[in-house]
């Protein structure tokens, strides 16, 4: 029997990843590797959505395929491709814009927060249909899981409506996916204002992959906590302390339990520093590797374009499927 289908994206938005993206879901799509077949992508469609710099937008392309490549995504074994050199997506994102409801589309709580963030008039269109992209992303490879954090929830939401509002008006094409949400990384907090998502867009209390390592431990010192003294976990009372422990352990490999176990009586700052060193320790090879794979861009423009290929066919054939049951000219 063939492997379930696992698909799932990322923008190219930024220099580096950062560690809310990597504990979220960056560590699910390598991990899942094993079990199911995986298709990833860099979204860089989903990019333009807010204004951006053509000679960044291709620089950052290239860097985070290198990223995921570094992390642990494995081109033989997994599809890795770039949204814009595959057409099917921005073919079915058209279809399934006309079974979606402008209020439908305006619900989006993603949309409304960066629309309001730049002032709702000048927000463009494409920022309001980019949930549509994203489940053309997913329904043109009949996934089964999408691999994301939370915030990525609704979107999956949308997409499952669509899927089932099509298949339901012309008959079965799609298959209906579920989000894969780890509970516990699901959203890693920002580390000055725990209260908040981490975000490039608040770079003080964000952990970029990529950063220095001095500019890592230093943000990890510098990590906003409580005014108890006590290390324990508890998301609503201490946000800042129970996030340390989330990264903590998700980069350690202990238990959130054994954690508060080996900190009690010590101090907060033993708790920063552990975690700062227990994140380069996984930091520095990675920037290595990354370097590494970025000497040669000739190999990773190769890499993307295999990647393509590979995508398309399967791409194509729901493309060919959805046409069929939409009515287009045989
Ligand atoms: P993006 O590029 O914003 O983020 C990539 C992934 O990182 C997760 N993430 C986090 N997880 C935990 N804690 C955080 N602080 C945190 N910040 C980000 C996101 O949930 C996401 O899984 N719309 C998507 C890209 C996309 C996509 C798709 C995803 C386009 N098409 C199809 C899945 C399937 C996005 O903006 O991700």
């Amino acid at each position: 029997m063939s492997k379930p289908r696992v698909l799932s994206g990322i923008q190219p938005t930024s220099d580096s990843f950062h560690i809310g993206n990597h504990l979220g879901a960056l560590k699910n799509w390598v991990a899942m590797q094993d079990t199911h077949d995986c298709v990833y992508f860099i979204a860089d469609m989903h990019a333009i959505t807010v204004e951006q710099d053509p000679k960044l937008l291709r620089d950052r392309t290239l860097n985070s395929y290198a990223q995921l490549l570094a992390l642990g995504i494995d081109s033989k074994k997994s599809i890795l491709l770039v949204q814009s050199q595959v057409p099917q997506h921005a073919q079915l994102m058209w279809i399934m814009s006309c079974l979606t409801g402008i209020g439908e589309a305006n619900r989006m709580t993603q949309f409304k927060d960066k629309a309001a963030k730049g002032g709702t008039s000048s927000a463009s269109v494409g920022l309001l249909t980019y949930p549509i992209l994203q489940a053309a992303d997913i329904l043109l490879y009949q996934a089964n899981a999408v691999p994301v954090g939370e915030d990525q929830r609704q979107h999956l939401e949308l997409t499952r409506d669509l899927a089932i509002r099509f298949n339901g008006r012309f008959g079965d094409v799609f298959t209906v996916p579920q989000a894969f949400i780890v509970k516990e990384t699901a959203k890693i907090m920002d580390l000055q204002d725990p209260t908040s998502k981490m975000s490039k867009s608040a770079p003080s209390g964000c952990v970029n992959l990529l950063d220095p390592l001095k500019t890592t431990e230093k943000k990890f010192k510098s990590a906003v906590t409580d005014s108890e003294t006590k290390i324990r976990f508890d998301q609503t009372k201490k946000p800042g302390v129970s996030n340390l422990l989330t990264i903590n352990s998700a980069y350690s490999g202990q238990s959130v339990e054994q954690l508060v176990k080996a900190f009690e009586g010590r101090m907060y700052g033993d708790l920063k520093k552990e975690t700062a060193e227990v994140v380069l320790s996984f930091i520095e090879p990675y920037q290595n590797r990354v370097a590494e794979l970025l000497t040669d861009k000739s190999e990773l423009e190769t890499l993307m374009h295999n990647g393509a290929d590979r995508a398309i066919e399967i791409a194509q054939e729901t493309i060919n499927a959805v046409y069929a049951k939409i009515g287009f000219a045989l």
